[in-house]
């Protein structure tokens, strides 16, 4: 079952061209349509703002999903943790679409979010979701299934590149009801997808040279993340999966709140990873880097090739594939992803059954 891979979290980090392609076929067909979301009746049309409810990984996603949505469908969005959501009493805009991200359907949380957003008067939610005819699918007005395949290792890895395809389509066709995406803008989101499994694919060649960072990782208490922008949530994705199953403590921060507070935890045991494509605020990124550099802090540093990083003694550069724009943050998933799984196998943890973790969370 495994074929040539040691756990399922590889098996499935390197499916990504594959489940990533599949997810974009079921969009290429139907063009951005409402349609893709099963609507059939002006269900997205009528959204005057987007409110995103999920737990974990899939919390990531939609935050990463908020960058999109508002830019190219300028809509407002929120995303909120499920378990928080459930209990207040949020804002109420009606015509605020639900969108529920869950890979397994069966969250609990997520389930009774969208069950508290239906009480407090939302029309409409949208479920999207690796398992087809799971709970919270059913409880939903429009759905997109992502076409990951079985997903085994606790670990989410391909549930989360293919829900921030989803969740890209969702800002594409929204914006195109609205007017904000036209013919030629569209054709640009398009290729963009084309392109897309073939720089995952580059991005998942760099496992060796990311693999020889481990050793400096598995013997860390601490790691620190930073990205900006849509890269931002990528690295509160690759702090969640280092803890997750290898027990470091690690923590994400956008770069610029450095210097409000965690700026102090920096010294020569905290290894700072970064996300640094070049896009639009690459040139804070280096500046927050100097600012870690001047406290001894040693820096491990994703960058595509464009953005000219060169090595030195405590700046690793490893470089991810030539800068793809818009879809950034889902190539720069896979070397987090990669990162985890490394230093995971030096420190011998259970890499597919972290303890105290399951697949499926359906308890409180
Ligand atoms: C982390 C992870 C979890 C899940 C979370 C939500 O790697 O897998 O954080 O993302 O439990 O699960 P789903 O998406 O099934 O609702």
């Amino acid at each position: 079952e495994l074929g040539p891979y040691s756990h399922f979290m590889q098996k499935e980090i390197h499916e990504q061209p594959k489940a990533l392609s599949d997810t974009i076929d079921a969009v290429l067909g139907a063009g951005f349509s409402p349609a893709v979301f099963g609507d059939d009746s002006g269900r997205l049309a009528a959204a005057e703002g987007v409110k995103i409810l999920a737990c974990g990984t899939s919390y990531y996603a939609g935050l990463t999903a908020k960058y999109w949505i508002e830019a190219i469908a300028g809509l407002p969005c929120s995303v909120e943790v499920a378990s928080e959501y459930r209990y207040r009493d949020a804002y109420v805009n009606p015509a605020h679409l639900i969108v529920t991200l869950s890979q397994s359907g069966e969250t609990l949380d997520t389930m009774e979010a969208l069950k508290r957003a239906r009480e407090l008067g939302h029309r409409t939610a949208l479920s999207i979701c690796n398992v087809s005819e799971s709970a919270i699918p059913r409880a939903s007005d429009l759905v997109f299934y992502t076409r990951a395949g079985a997903e085994i290792g606790v670990a989410s890895t391909k549930a989360f590149t293919t829900q921030l395809v989803a969740l890209f389509t969702l800002a594409i066709t929204l914006g195109k009801q609205r007017g904000r995406v036209d013919a030629e803008a569209e054709a640009g989101y398009l290729e963009a997808l084309r392109y897309l499994p073939g720089s995952v694919q580059h991005a998942l060649n760099l496992e060796p040279q990311i693999s020889s960072w481990a050793q400096a990782f598995a013997s860390k208490q601490h790691a620190l993340f930073l990205g900006r922008g849509v890269h931002y949530p990528i690295a509160l994705e690759g702090a969640l999966k280092l803890k997750e199953i290898t027990y470091i403590h690690a923590e994400a921060y956008p770069a610029g709140e450095l210097k409000h507070g965690p700026l102090a935890l920096v010294d020569s045991d905290m290894p700072v990873v970064v996300i640094a494509p070049k896009d639009t605020l690459l040139e804070k990124v280096k500046s927050n880097m100097q600012e870690v550099r001047a406290r001894g802090g040693e820096l491990f540093v994703f960058a595509d090739l464009d953005s000219q990083f060169s090595d030195s003694d405590c700046v690793h550069v490893i470089r991810t594939p030539r800068h793809v724009g818009i879809l950034s943050p889902i190539v720069h998933t896979i070397p987090v992803q990669l990162l985890a799984y490394h230093v995971a196998l030096a420190k011998g943890t259970d890499v597919d059954k972290p303890r105290n973790l399951a697949k499926s969370v359906t308890v409180e």
